[in-house]
Protein backbone atom coordinates (compact mmCIF):
# COMPACT_ATOMS: atom_id res chain seq x y z
CA UNK A 1 0.00 0.00 0.00
CA UNK A 2 0.93 3.37 -1.16
CA UNK A 3 1.58 5.94 1.53
CA UNK A 4 0.66 8.94 -0.66
CA UNK A 5 -2.85 7.63 -0.36
CA UNK A 6 -5.50 9.70 -2.47
CA UNK A 7 -7.54 12.19 0.03
CA UNK A 8 -11.65 11.95 -1.04
CA UNK A 9 -12.70 14.92 -3.14
CA UNK A 10 -9.42 15.35 -4.68
CA UNK A 11 -8.67 15.65 -8.31
CA UNK A 12 -6.67 13.12 -10.15
CA UNK A 13 -3.91 13.78 -12.32
CA UNK A 14 -3.96 10.05 -13.66
CA UNK A 15 -7.64 8.63 -14.37
CA UNK A 16 -8.34 4.91 -15.61
CA UNK A 17 -11.72 4.59 -16.87
CA UNK A 18 -12.94 1.13 -17.30
CA UNK A 19 -16.20 -0.59 -17.18
CA UNK A 20 -15.23 -2.56 -14.14
CA UNK A 21 -13.62 -1.49 -11.25
CA UNK A 22 -10.20 -2.87 -10.24
CA UNK A 23 -11.45 -4.09 -7.05
CA UNK A 24 -14.80 -6.66 -6.44
CA UNK A 25 -16.64 -6.83 -2.96
CA UNK A 26 -16.16 -10.40 -0.64
CA UNK A 27 -18.15 -11.30 2.70
CA UNK A 28 -15.43 -8.98 4.19
CA UNK A 29 -15.44 -6.29 2.06
CA UNK A 30 -13.50 -4.79 -1.08
CA UNK A 31 -10.46 -6.66 -2.65
CA UNK A 32 -8.32 -5.73 -5.22
CA UNK A 33 -9.21 -8.42 -8.60
CA UNK A 34 -6.57 -10.51 -10.04
CA UNK A 35 -5.36 -9.66 -13.24
CA UNK A 36 -2.39 -8.03 -15.18
CA UNK A 37 -3.95 -4.40 -15.61
CA UNK A 38 -4.82 -3.90 -12.30
CA UNK A 39 -1.32 -4.82 -11.21
CA UNK A 40 0.10 -3.23 -13.73
CA UNK A 41 -1.37 0.09 -13.78
CA UNK A 42 -1.80 0.03 -10.13
CA UNK A 43 2.40 1.07 -9.04
CA UNK A 44 1.75 4.32 -11.40
CA UNK A 45 -1.93 5.08 -10.16
CA UNK A 46 -0.65 5.21 -6.46
CA UNK A 47 2.54 7.34 -7.63
CA UNK A 48 0.46 9.68 -8.88
CA UNK A 49 -2.62 10.42 -7.40
CA UNK A 50 -4.91 7.83 -9.37
CA UNK A 51 -8.41 7.82 -9.24
CA UNK A 52 -10.17 4.52 -11.37
CA UNK A 53 -13.78 5.19 -12.72
CA UNK A 54 -15.55 1.57 -13.03
CA UNK A 55 -18.70 -0.10 -12.71
CA UNK A 56 -18.88 -2.18 -9.17
CA UNK A 57 -20.17 -5.28 -11.16
CA UNK A 58 -23.49 -5.35 -9.77
CA UNK A 59 -27.22 -3.46 -10.38
CA UNK A 60 -26.47 -0.86 -7.72
CA UNK A 61 -28.05 2.65 -7.06
CA UNK A 62 -25.44 5.69 -6.20
CA UNK A 63 -22.29 3.84 -4.29
CA UNK A 64 -20.30 6.83 -2.35
CA UNK A 65 -16.44 6.63 -3.75
CA UNK A 66 -13.36 5.22 -1.82
CA UNK A 67 -9.79 4.47 -0.91
CA UNK A 68 -8.77 0.99 -1.16
CA UNK A 69 -5.33 -0.19 -1.41
CA UNK A 70 -4.35 2.88 -2.03
CA UNK A 71 -5.87 3.79 -4.74
CA UNK A 72 -9.44 5.65 -5.01
CA UNK A 73 -12.27 4.23 -6.60
CA UNK A 74 -15.28 5.85 -8.08
CA UNK A 75 -18.35 3.56 -8.64
CA UNK A 76 -20.69 4.04 -11.52
CA UNK A 77 -23.63 3.04 -11.13
CA UNK A 78 -25.92 0.91 -13.80
CA UNK A 79 -29.40 0.02 -13.35
CA UNK A 80 -30.63 -3.90 -13.76
CA UNK A 81 -31.82 -2.18 -17.27
CA UNK A 82 -28.69 -0.72 -18.26
CA UNK A 83 -26.84 -4.06 -16.93
CA UNK A 84 -29.39 -5.78 -19.22
CA UNK A 85 -29.32 -3.58 -21.96
CA UNK A 86 -25.32 -1.79 -21.65
CA UNK A 87 -23.65 -4.62 -20.56
CA UNK A 88 -24.97 -7.79 -21.93
CA UNK A 89 -26.74 -6.01 -24.86
CA UNK A 90 -24.64 -3.72 -26.40
CA UNK A 91 -21.41 -4.88 -24.64
CA UNK A 92 -21.23 -8.18 -25.18
CA UNK A 93 -24.08 -8.88 -27.88
CA UNK A 94 -23.33 -6.81 -30.63
CA UNK A 95 -19.75 -5.32 -30.19
CA UNK A 96 -18.37 -8.69 -27.88
CA UNK A 97 -19.26 -10.87 -31.29
CA UNK A 98 -19.33 -8.07 -34.10
CA UNK A 99 -15.18 -7.71 -33.18
CA UNK A 100 -14.45 -11.02 -32.84
CA UNK A 101 -14.84 -12.22 -36.44
CA UNK A 102 -18.41 -12.18 -36.06
CA UNK A 103 -18.22 -15.92 -35.06
CA UNK A 104 -21.85 -15.80 -33.35
CA UNK A 105 -24.02 -13.43 -35.01
CA UNK A 106 -24.18 -10.02 -33.46
CA UNK A 107 -27.49 -8.18 -32.85
CA UNK A 108 -28.51 -4.87 -33.96
CA UNK A 109 -30.95 -3.34 -31.48
CA UNK A 110 -31.21 0.51 -31.30
CA UNK A 111 -33.19 -0.03 -27.44
CA UNK A 112 -29.64 -1.36 -27.03
CA UNK A 113 -27.60 1.71 -28.71
CA UNK A 114 -29.75 4.20 -26.47
CA UNK A 115 -28.44 3.03 -23.27
CA UNK A 116 -24.55 2.34 -24.02
CA UNK A 117 -24.71 6.09 -24.88
CA UNK A 118 -26.35 7.14 -21.64
CA UNK A 119 -23.69 4.88 -19.54
CA UNK A 120 -20.80 6.27 -21.67
CA UNK A 121 -22.29 9.90 -21.24
CA UNK A 122 -22.59 8.68 -17.31
CA UNK A 123 -18.70 7.29 -17.44
CA UNK A 124 -17.19 10.41 -19.44
CA UNK A 125 -19.24 12.81 -16.75
CA UNK A 126 -17.71 11.26 -13.87
CA UNK A 127 -14.47 11.50 -15.18
CA UNK A 128 -14.52 15.21 -16.05
CA UNK A 129 -15.56 15.39 -12.53
CA UNK A 130 -12.51 13.76 -11.15
CA UNK A 131 -9.67 14.60 -13.19
CA UNK A 132 -7.32 17.02 -12.31
CA UNK A 133 -6.45 20.22 -14.79
CA UNK A 134 -4.55 19.07 -17.61
CA UNK A 135 -4.70 14.66 -16.29
CA UNK A 136 -4.14 11.92 -18.41
CA UNK A 137 -7.07 9.67 -18.77
CA UNK A 138 -6.71 6.23 -19.99
CA UNK A 139 -10.10 4.55 -20.81
CA UNK A 140 -10.39 1.16 -21.05
CA UNK A 141 -12.05 -0.97 -23.98
CA UNK A 142 -15.23 -1.59 -26.07
CA UNK A 143 -17.72 -0.64 -23.46
CA UNK A 144 -16.97 2.79 -23.12
CA UNK A 145 -15.66 3.79 -27.33
CA UNK A 146 -17.84 6.83 -27.11
CA UNK A 147 -15.83 8.12 -24.00
CA UNK A 148 -12.90 9.85 -25.71
CA UNK A 149 -15.20 12.01 -27.91
CA UNK A 150 -17.77 13.13 -24.74
CA UNK A 151 -14.43 13.40 -22.73
CA UNK A 152 -12.93 15.86 -24.77
CA UNK A 153 -15.86 18.14 -24.98
CA UNK A 154 -16.70 18.71 -21.67
CA UNK A 155 -12.39 18.97 -20.99
CA UNK A 156 -10.65 19.70 -24.02
CA UNK A 157 -7.68 20.41 -21.52
CA UNK A 158 -6.99 16.79 -20.47
CA UNK A 159 -5.05 14.47 -22.37
CA UNK A 160 -6.99 11.25 -23.49
CA UNK A 161 -5.74 7.65 -24.73
CA UNK A 162 -8.10 4.45 -25.42
CA UNK A 163 -6.44 1.23 -25.75
CA UNK A 164 -8.92 -1.75 -26.83
CA UNK A 165 -7.94 -4.91 -25.48
CA UNK A 166 -9.96 -7.16 -27.70
CA UNK A 167 -9.27 -7.15 -31.57
CA UNK A 168 -10.97 -4.13 -33.80
CA UNK A 169 -12.35 -5.80 -36.75
CA UNK A 170 -11.91 -5.30 -40.88
CA UNK A 171 -13.88 -2.98 -42.91
CA UNK A 172 -16.04 -5.48 -44.20
CA UNK A 173 -17.57 -6.65 -40.66
CA UNK A 174 -17.31 -3.15 -38.57
CA UNK A 175 -19.54 -1.81 -41.66
CA UNK A 176 -22.07 -3.77 -40.70
CA UNK A 177 -22.54 -1.56 -37.25
CA UNK A 178 -24.79 0.65 -37.61
CA UNK A 179 -23.34 3.50 -35.68
CA UNK A 180 -20.72 2.69 -37.06
CA UNK A 181 -19.58 6.47 -37.21
CA UNK A 182 -20.46 7.87 -33.95
CA UNK A 183 -18.14 4.83 -32.45
CA UNK A 184 -15.17 5.66 -34.74
CA UNK A 185 -16.04 9.89 -33.72
CA UNK A 186 -15.81 8.71 -30.18
CA UNK A 187 -12.55 6.90 -30.09
CA UNK A 188 -11.09 10.02 -32.15
CA UNK A 189 -11.92 12.14 -29.15
CA UNK A 190 -8.90 10.21 -27.48
CA UNK A 191 -5.06 11.17 -28.21
CA UNK A 192 -3.53 7.95 -28.28
CA UNK A 193 -5.96 4.94 -29.62
CA UNK A 194 -4.32 1.79 -28.78
CA UNK A 195 -4.99 -1.72 -30.19
CA UNK A 196 -2.96 -5.08 -29.20
CA UNK A 197 -2.39 -5.70 -33.07
CA UNK A 198 -0.89 -3.45 -36.23
CA UNK A 199 -3.77 -5.09 -38.15
CA UNK A 200 -6.36 -3.54 -35.72
CA UNK A 201 -4.66 -0.03 -36.00
CA UNK A 202 -4.59 -0.35 -39.48
CA UNK A 203 -8.30 -1.37 -40.03
CA UNK A 204 -8.83 1.36 -37.82
CA UNK A 205 -7.20 3.71 -39.71
CA UNK A 206 -9.00 2.43 -42.77
CA UNK A 207 -12.21 2.75 -41.25
CA UNK A 208 -11.77 6.68 -40.24
CA UNK A 209 -10.98 7.01 -43.66
CA UNK A 210 -14.06 5.78 -45.45
CA UNK A 211 -16.73 6.51 -43.11
CA UNK A 212 -15.68 9.84 -41.02
CA UNK A 213 -14.79 13.44 -42.53
CA UNK A 214 -11.08 13.16 -41.35
CA UNK A 215 -7.97 11.70 -42.72
CA UNK A 216 -4.91 9.19 -41.55
CA UNK A 217 -1.78 8.93 -42.96
CA UNK A 218 0.90 6.40 -41.55
CA UNK A 219 0.28 6.34 -37.65
CA UNK A 220 -1.81 9.48 -37.67
CA UNK A 221 -4.97 10.95 -38.07
CA UNK A 222 -5.53 14.74 -38.41
CA UNK A 223 -8.49 15.23 -36.37
CA UNK A 224 -9.20 19.03 -37.23
CA UNK A 225 -5.70 20.34 -36.94
CA UNK A 226 -5.34 17.40 -33.51
CA UNK A 227 -3.42 14.57 -34.10
CA UNK A 228 -4.40 11.59 -32.85
CA UNK A 229 -1.74 8.63 -32.32
CA UNK A 230 -3.21 4.93 -34.03
CA UNK A 231 -0.39 2.93 -32.53
CA UNK A 232 -0.57 -1.35 -31.34
CA UNK A 233 0.80 -1.84 -27.76
CA UNK A 234 0.59 -5.65 -27.67
CA UNK A 235 -0.37 -6.23 -23.36
CA UNK A 236 1.34 -8.83 -21.33
CA UNK A 237 1.81 -9.93 -18.30
CA UNK A 238 3.56 -9.96 -15.12
CA UNK A 239 5.86 -12.11 -15.90
CA UNK A 240 7.96 -12.22 -12.48
CA UNK A 241 4.98 -13.09 -10.35
CA UNK A 242 4.43 -15.88 -12.18
CA UNK A 243 7.91 -17.00 -12.40
CA UNK A 244 7.90 -16.67 -8.77
CA UNK A 245 4.63 -18.75 -7.96
CA UNK A 246 6.02 -21.06 -10.24
CA UNK A 247 9.63 -21.73 -8.57
CA UNK A 248 7.72 -21.81 -5.08
CA UNK A 249 7.88 -25.37 -3.64
CA UNK A 250 4.46 -25.41 -2.68
CA UNK A 251 3.57 -25.29 -6.25
CA UNK A 252 6.14 -27.88 -7.81
CA UNK A 253 4.53 -29.84 -4.67
CA UNK A 254 0.92 -29.05 -5.96
CA UNK A 255 1.91 -29.66 -9.32
CA UNK A 256 3.14 -33.42 -8.42
CA UNK A 257 0.00 -34.03 -6.47
CA UNK A 258 -2.26 -33.13 -10.11
CA UNK A 259 -0.34 -35.48 -11.77
CA UNK A 260 -0.36 -38.32 -9.68
CA UNK A 261 -3.82 -37.52 -9.53
CA UNK A 262 -4.15 -37.81 -12.97
CA UNK A 263 -1.88 -40.73 -13.40
CA UNK A 264 2.04 -40.31 -13.95
CA UNK A 265 2.12 -42.25 -17.12
CA UNK A 266 -0.16 -40.09 -19.55
CA UNK A 267 0.23 -36.76 -21.14
CA UNK A 268 -1.48 -34.45 -19.40
CA UNK A 269 -3.09 -31.75 -21.83
CA UNK A 270 -4.49 -28.45 -20.22
CA UNK A 271 -7.19 -25.63 -21.62
CA UNK A 272 -7.68 -22.83 -19.39
CA UNK A 273 -10.30 -19.86 -20.65
CA UNK A 274 -13.29 -17.89 -20.02
CA UNK A 275 -16.73 -20.13 -20.41
CA UNK A 276 -16.59 -18.13 -24.00
CA UNK A 277 -17.62 -19.22 -27.39
CA UNK A 278 -14.90 -17.15 -28.95
CA UNK A 279 -12.14 -19.32 -27.31
CA UNK A 280 -12.81 -22.33 -29.51
CA UNK A 281 -12.89 -24.95 -26.49
CA UNK A 282 -16.04 -27.20 -28.70
CA UNK A 283 -13.43 -27.30 -31.31
CA UNK A 284 -10.47 -28.44 -28.91
CA UNK A 285 -12.97 -31.33 -27.42
CA UNK A 286 -14.11 -32.56 -31.11
CA UNK A 287 -10.14 -32.30 -32.15
CA UNK A 288 -9.82 -34.44 -29.06
CA UNK A 289 -12.94 -36.78 -29.62
CA UNK A 290 -10.98 -37.13 -33.05
CA UNK A 291 -7.99 -38.42 -31.71
CA UNK A 292 -9.47 -40.53 -29.50
CA UNK A 293 -11.91 -42.45 -31.98
CA UNK A 294 -8.39 -42.66 -34.25
CA UNK A 295 -7.31 -44.71 -32.06
CA UNK A 296 -3.56 -43.84 -31.68
CA UNK A 297 -4.01 -42.70 -28.00
CA UNK A 298 -6.14 -43.99 -25.43
CA UNK A 299 -7.93 -43.03 -22.01
CA UNK A 300 -5.01 -44.74 -20.43
CA UNK A 301 -1.53 -42.31 -22.01
CA UNK A 302 -3.99 -39.18 -22.43
CA UNK A 303 -5.52 -36.87 -19.93
CA UNK A 304 -7.01 -33.33 -21.06
CA UNK A 305 -7.93 -30.96 -17.92
CA UNK A 306 -10.29 -28.14 -19.20
CA UNK A 307 -10.69 -25.11 -16.17
CA UNK A 308 -13.64 -23.10 -18.16
CA UNK A 309 -14.54 -19.93 -15.96
CA UNK A 310 -18.25 -18.90 -15.96
CA UNK A 311 -18.48 -15.84 -17.76
CA UNK A 312 -21.72 -13.68 -19.01
CA UNK A 313 -24.16 -16.30 -17.76
CA UNK A 314 -27.23 -14.20 -18.77
CA UNK A 315 -26.22 -14.07 -22.22
CA UNK A 316 -28.11 -16.71 -24.40
CA UNK A 317 -25.15 -17.60 -26.24
CA UNK A 318 -23.10 -18.01 -22.94
CA UNK A 319 -25.42 -20.20 -21.83
CA UNK A 320 -25.76 -22.08 -25.39
CA UNK A 321 -21.85 -22.70 -25.33
CA UNK A 322 -21.46 -24.17 -21.98
CA UNK A 323 -24.38 -26.32 -22.97
CA UNK A 324 -22.99 -27.74 -25.92
CA UNK A 325 -19.07 -28.36 -23.97
CA UNK A 326 -21.00 -30.07 -21.20
CA UNK A 327 -22.54 -32.22 -23.95
CA UNK A 328 -19.79 -32.81 -25.68
CA UNK A 329 -17.41 -33.54 -22.68
CA UNK A 330 -20.62 -36.08 -21.38
CA UNK A 331 -19.95 -37.61 -24.99
CA UNK A 332 -16.45 -38.00 -24.67
CA UNK A 333 -15.95 -39.08 -20.74
CA UNK A 334 -19.10 -42.06 -21.63
CA UNK A 335 -17.86 -43.20 -25.63
CA UNK A 336 -13.87 -43.30 -24.28
CA UNK A 337 -14.10 -43.37 -19.80
CA UNK A 338 -13.41 -46.12 -17.97
CA UNK A 339 -14.26 -46.75 -14.57
CA UNK A 340 -11.39 -44.45 -12.69
CA UNK A 341 -10.21 -43.10 -15.94
CA UNK A 342 -11.48 -40.53 -17.70
CA UNK A 343 -10.57 -38.20 -20.67
CA UNK A 344 -11.87 -35.12 -20.09
CA UNK A 345 -11.47 -33.37 -16.30
CA UNK A 346 -13.93 -30.75 -16.35
CA UNK A 347 -13.89 -27.64 -13.76
CA UNK A 348 -16.09 -25.00 -14.28
CA UNK A 349 -14.98 -23.05 -11.63
CA UNK A 350 -12.32 -19.72 -11.46
CA UNK A 351 -8.99 -21.18 -9.24
CA UNK A 352 -6.75 -18.83 -7.71
CA UNK A 353 -3.68 -17.71 -9.03
CA UNK A 354 -1.31 -19.89 -7.31
CA UNK A 355 -2.66 -22.87 -8.25
CA UNK A 356 -3.61 -22.26 -11.90
CA UNK A 357 0.23 -21.67 -12.58
CA UNK A 358 0.29 -25.27 -10.60
CA UNK A 359 -1.58 -26.56 -13.32
CA UNK A 360 0.69 -24.96 -16.13
CA UNK A 361 3.83 -26.63 -14.41
CA UNK A 362 1.84 -30.28 -14.04
CA UNK A 363 0.59 -29.78 -17.81
CA UNK A 364 2.93 -31.23 -21.02
CA UNK A 365 0.63 -29.82 -23.35
CA UNK A 366 -1.33 -26.66 -23.16
CA UNK A 367 -3.93 -25.73 -25.63
CA UNK A 368 -5.43 -22.34 -26.69
CA UNK A 369 -7.67 -22.30 -29.56
CA UNK A 370 -9.51 -19.86 -30.09
CA UNK A 371 -11.25 -18.82 -32.78
CA UNK A 372 -10.63 -14.71 -32.42
CA UNK A 373 -8.90 -13.51 -29.38
CA UNK A 374 -7.33 -10.16 -29.28
CA UNK A 375 -4.29 -11.21 -27.29
CA UNK A 376 -4.63 -14.51 -24.78
CA UNK A 377 -2.59 -14.21 -21.77
CA UNK A 378 -2.49 -18.01 -20.64
CA UNK A 379 -0.57 -18.25 -23.60
CA UNK A 380 1.76 -16.31 -21.85
CA UNK A 381 1.59 -17.46 -18.64
CA UNK A 382 1.88 -20.68 -19.40
CA UNK A 383 5.11 -20.24 -21.03
CA UNK A 384 6.04 -17.76 -17.83
CA UNK A 385 5.55 -20.86 -15.83
CA UNK A 386 7.80 -23.51 -17.48
CA UNK A 387 11.00 -22.87 -15.78
CA UNK A 388 12.44 -26.23 -17.24
CA UNK A 389 12.08 -25.29 -20.57
CA UNK A 390 9.66 -28.27 -21.73
CA UNK A 391 6.42 -28.23 -22.47
CA UNK A 392 4.13 -27.63 -25.71
CA UNK A 393 2.17 -24.91 -26.32
CA UNK A 394 -0.36 -25.37 -29.09
CA UNK A 395 -1.50 -21.76 -30.13
CA UNK A 396 -4.27 -20.91 -31.92
CA UNK A 397 -3.17 -18.42 -35.17
CA UNK A 398 -6.16 -16.07 -34.49
CA UNK A 399 -4.96 -14.87 -31.32
CA UNK A 400 -2.74 -11.36 -30.90
CA UNK A 401 -0.50 -13.62 -28.79
CA UNK A 402 0.38 -15.54 -32.34
CA UNK A 403 1.98 -12.47 -33.50
CA UNK A 404 4.91 -12.74 -30.76
CA UNK A 405 5.55 -16.65 -30.04
CA UNK A 406 6.59 -17.62 -33.35
CA UNK A 407 7.93 -20.44 -31.69
CA UNK A 408 4.89 -21.81 -30.64
CA UNK A 409 2.61 -25.09 -32.47
CA UNK A 410 0.04 -22.62 -34.48
CA UNK A 411 -3.12 -24.15 -35.23
CA UNK A 412 -6.47 -23.08 -37.06
CA UNK A 413 -8.88 -24.06 -34.58
CA UNK A 414 -11.96 -24.44 -37.65
CA UNK A 415 -10.04 -27.00 -39.22
CA UNK A 416 -10.48 -29.84 -36.74
CA UNK A 417 -8.74 -32.82 -38.65
CA UNK A 418 -5.73 -30.65 -38.84
CA UNK A 419 -5.99 -29.55 -35.28
CA UNK A 420 -5.67 -33.21 -34.11
CA UNK A 421 -3.09 -33.87 -36.26
CA UNK A 422 -1.20 -31.15 -34.79
CA UNK A 423 -1.99 -32.08 -31.32
CA UNK A 424 -0.68 -35.29 -32.19
CA UNK A 425 2.36 -33.88 -32.93
CA UNK A 426 2.81 -31.81 -29.56
CA UNK A 427 2.28 -35.05 -27.78
CA UNK A 428 4.89 -36.96 -29.85
CA UNK A 429 7.32 -34.03 -29.97
CA UNK A 430 10.89 -34.78 -28.82
CA UNK A 431 12.09 -33.15 -25.49
CA UNK A 432 15.01 -31.15 -26.95
CA UNK A 433 12.67 -30.04 -29.66
CA UNK A 434 10.51 -28.59 -26.80
CA UNK A 435 13.33 -27.05 -24.72
CA UNK A 436 14.59 -25.12 -28.21
CA UNK A 437 11.03 -23.88 -28.58
CA UNK A 438 10.07 -22.96 -25.39
CA UNK A 439 13.11 -21.42 -24.26
CA UNK A 440 12.44 -18.62 -26.97
CA UNK A 441 9.31 -18.31 -25.73
CA UNK A 442 10.00 -17.64 -22.65
CA UNK A 443 12.38 -14.71 -23.41
CA UNK A 444 10.03 -13.12 -25.70
CA UNK A 445 7.38 -13.15 -22.30
CA UNK A 446 10.15 -12.03 -20.28
CA UNK A 447 11.25 -9.32 -22.97
CA UNK A 448 8.00 -7.25 -22.61
CA UNK A 449 5.77 -7.27 -19.58
CA UNK A 450 2.45 -5.34 -18.62
CA UNK A 451 4.27 -2.90 -16.84
CA UNK A 452 6.60 -2.21 -20.45
CA UNK A 453 3.03 -2.05 -21.63
CA UNK A 454 1.76 -0.21 -19.15
CA UNK A 455 5.15 2.16 -19.58
CA UNK A 456 4.79 2.40 -23.68
CA UNK A 457 1.69 3.61 -23.50
CA UNK A 458 1.92 6.17 -20.66
CA UNK A 459 5.14 7.44 -22.71
CA UNK A 460 3.26 8.15 -25.88
CA UNK A 461 0.39 9.88 -24.25
CA UNK A 462 2.74 12.16 -22.76
CA UNK A 463 4.13 12.95 -25.91
CA UNK A 464 1.40 13.22 -27.42
CA UNK A 465 -0.15 17.65 -27.56
CA UNK A 466 -3.44 18.09 -25.86
CA UNK A 467 -6.39 18.83 -28.19
CA UNK A 468 -6.89 22.55 -26.53
CA UNK A 469 -10.29 24.31 -26.87
CA UNK A 470 -9.49 24.59 -30.33
CA UNK A 471 -8.63 20.87 -30.89
CA UNK A 472 -11.65 19.07 -32.76
CA UNK A 473 -14.59 18.25 -30.28
CA UNK A 474 -15.09 15.34 -32.41
CA UNK A 475 -18.50 14.26 -30.43
CA UNK A 476 -19.92 17.78 -31.49
CA UNK A 477 -19.24 16.86 -35.09
CA UNK A 478 -21.21 13.81 -35.62
CA UNK A 479 -23.65 13.86 -39.12
CA UNK A 480 -26.16 12.27 -40.80
CA UNK A 481 -25.43 8.65 -39.13
CA UNK A 482 -28.21 7.19 -36.94
CA UNK A 483 -28.04 8.08 -33.13
O1 LIG B 1 -11.08 -9.31 -22.78
C1 LIG B 1 -12.02 -8.35 -22.56
C2 LIG B 1 -12.62 -8.39 -21.17
O2 LIG B 1 -13.57 -7.36 -21.06
C3 LIG B 1 -11.58 -8.22 -20.09
O3 LIG B 1 -11.24 -6.90 -19.89
C4 LIG B 1 -12.25 -8.88 -18.93
O4 LIG B 1 -11.35 -9.34 -17.98
C5 LIG B 1 -12.97 -10.03 -19.58
O5 LIG B 1 -13.24 -9.62 -20.90
C6 LIG B 1 -14.19 -10.46 -18.78
O6 LIG B 1 -15.25 -9.67 -19.09
P1 LIG B 1 -16.43 -9.23 -18.14
O7 LIG B 1 -16.05 -7.92 -17.54
O8 LIG B 1 -17.59 -9.14 -19.07
O9 LIG B 1 -16.62 -10.27 -17.08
Amino acid sequence: MSDEVQIKGEQGELVVVANRLPVHRTDSGWETSPGGLVSALMPILQRRRGVWVGWAGTATSELAAFTHDGLYNVPVPLSEEEVRDYYEGFSNSTLWPLYHDACQQPQFHRHWWRPYVAVNERFAEIAAREAAPGANVLVQDYHLQLVPGMLRQARPDLRIGFFLHIPFPPVELFAQLPWRQRILEGLLGADVVGFQSRNGAQNFIRLVNRYTQYRGVGSSIDVAGRPVQVREFPISIDYTNIDRLAADPATIQRAAEIRAELGENRTVMLGVDRLDYTKGIDQRLRALHEILRAGRHTVRDLVLVQVSVPSREKVDEYIEIRERIETLVGHINGEFGDVGKMPVHYLRRSLPLEELVAYYVAADVMLVTPLRDGMNLVAKEYCASRRDDTGVLVLSEFTGSANELERAVLVNPHDIDGMAATIERAIAMPRAEQVRRMRSLRQRVRRRTVYDWADDFTAVLAAAGTGGPAGGAVAAKTTGEKR
